[in-house]
């Protein structure tokens, strides 16, 4: 590992910033990075893999790579990760000789497995859904029995986009469930009929300051997010109170980086979901329109500089560009001429040569002077933007 900086003189090019997945999170936080001339060392299994066209370092193996990733961390002053499946316990080793791992090998362990999460919160006295482990199928089916339907089964680890959830609508499902995640440990949650699925990004640096980003609205569609809207549109309590909860949850963790928090809003009543430990999608939007983006906050974290409060300079919606149905392989998106005409758009594509179906491809922001406004013009950019097959290239 390289020696620790000195954070009140820093010369350009003098610490080397360590990233574990080199995604489209990766990736924008090393654009931000760069800005302030940092060094990026990454480590991603695809060489080709959204951030390698910014990496100065690239080391191509599987994320949980023990040899890998002790490479990374000898050409690094910090190291942080963009997806809960780095290596919990090599970063431990780590981080006990020294290397600054942010947020902690403690933090992801606590995180990265949905049951471990969910007794995290609950013994902290914070609201969650009514959940419970699987230990067996005919636990499972009493279970159901008691919570009544539909209910959420879910993979407890290496689940994302949606992929690790499985609804179980009826009594005949549940056995179907739990042939679909065979071998995976799982739990069983309440399916929460929420009126609203809201979020909040939090910051608290290494000397325990703390900040938080606006409450957002997202709509998830088929299980990922679509769609995040800012200003939420939830009252001034709920706002308050959405903040108070995500701080709290940082604060217990003793968490350092930025974090997600994705809450299911039921009348007033507000339960988290899940944290992200790292950028989330439905921070994205805090790049144009915040004083200052989730990307920047979570560099300042880690490094241990001063925090500051985001500021909301105007409404705002975020839109993920996503792989069509049915389709795996190179891709082209049409469009972009007549979509960059519209005021307020902002493109991102996250340079994935490959489309799978439902893959992150990229996101477009608008801000407006209104949500109404902001809200018109996606729907106009929606109708232009169209991901197809790459004209003259063959399937994968
Ligand atoms: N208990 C639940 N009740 C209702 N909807 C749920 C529940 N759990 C998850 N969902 C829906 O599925 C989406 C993805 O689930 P989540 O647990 O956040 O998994 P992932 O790790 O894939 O993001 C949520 O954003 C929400 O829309
Ligand atoms: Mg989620």
């Amino acid at each position: 590992m390289k020696p620790s900086f000195d954070k009140s003189q820093l010369s350009p090019n003098d610490i080397t910033l360590g990233i574990i997945g080199g995604g489209q999170l990766g990736k924008m936080i090393g654009i931000e990075a760069k800005r302030m001339s940092l060094n990026l060392a990454y480590l991603d299994p695809d060489k080709t893999c959204p951030a390698s066209t910014i990496a100065d370092i690239l080391f191509v193996s599987d994320y949980k790579d023990e040899k890998s990733i002790l490479d990374l961390a000898q050409e690094s002053n910090v190291l942080t990760y963009e997806i809960e499946l780095a290596n919990s316990s090599v970063l431990k080793d780590l981080e006990s000789k020294g290397l600054p791992v942010h947020p902690s090998p403690a933090v992801l362990n606590t995180i990265q497995n949905k049951l471990r999460q969910k007794k995290f919160l609950k013994s902290k006295g914070i609201p969650v859904p009514e959940f419970e482990e699987v230990t067996s199928i005919d636990q499972a089916r009493r279970i159901c029995k008691d919570f009544h339907y539909p209910l959420v089964l879910k993979a407890c680890e290496d689940s994302y986009d949606g992929r690790g959830n499985y609804v179980v609508r009826s009594a005949s499902d549940i056995d179907k469930g739990i042939r679909y995640f065979e071998g995976r440990k799982c739990m069983i949650e309440k399916f929460i009929h929420f009126t609203k699925e809201v979020s909040i990004m939090v910051a608290r640096n290494t000397r325990g300051n703390i900040t938080s980003f606006p409450v957002v609205h997202n709509i998830h569609k088929n299980n990922i997010l679509d769609t995040t809207i800012v200003p939420a549109g939830v009252n001034r309590r709920v706002e308050a109170n959405a903040r108070s909860i995500a701080e709290k949850v940082v604060k217990s963790l003793k968490g350092v980086g930025i974090f997600g928090i994705e809450m299911f809003l039921d009348d007033n009543k507000l339960m988290i979901n899940e944290i992200a430990p790292r950028p989330h999608n439905s921070g994205h939007y805090s790049i144009e329109a915040c004083s200052v983006s989730q990307f920047e906050l979570h560099i300042r974290a880690i490094l241990g500089l001063p925090l500051v409060k985001p500021r909301l300079m105007s409404p705002v919606v975020m839109t993920n560009i996503l792989g069509i149905p049915n389709y795996t392989g190179e891709y082209s998106l049409t469009g972009i001429d007549k979509a960059l005409a519209i005021p307020g758009m902002k493109l991102h594509l996250y340079g994935k040569r490959i489309t799978k179906p439902q893959r992150k491809l990229g996101h477009f922001t608008i801000t407006a002077e209104s949500t109404e406004e902001a809200l018109s013009r996606t729907r106009r950019v929606r109708k232009l933007l169209r991901v197809g097959k790459k004209r003259g290239n063959k399937e994968e």
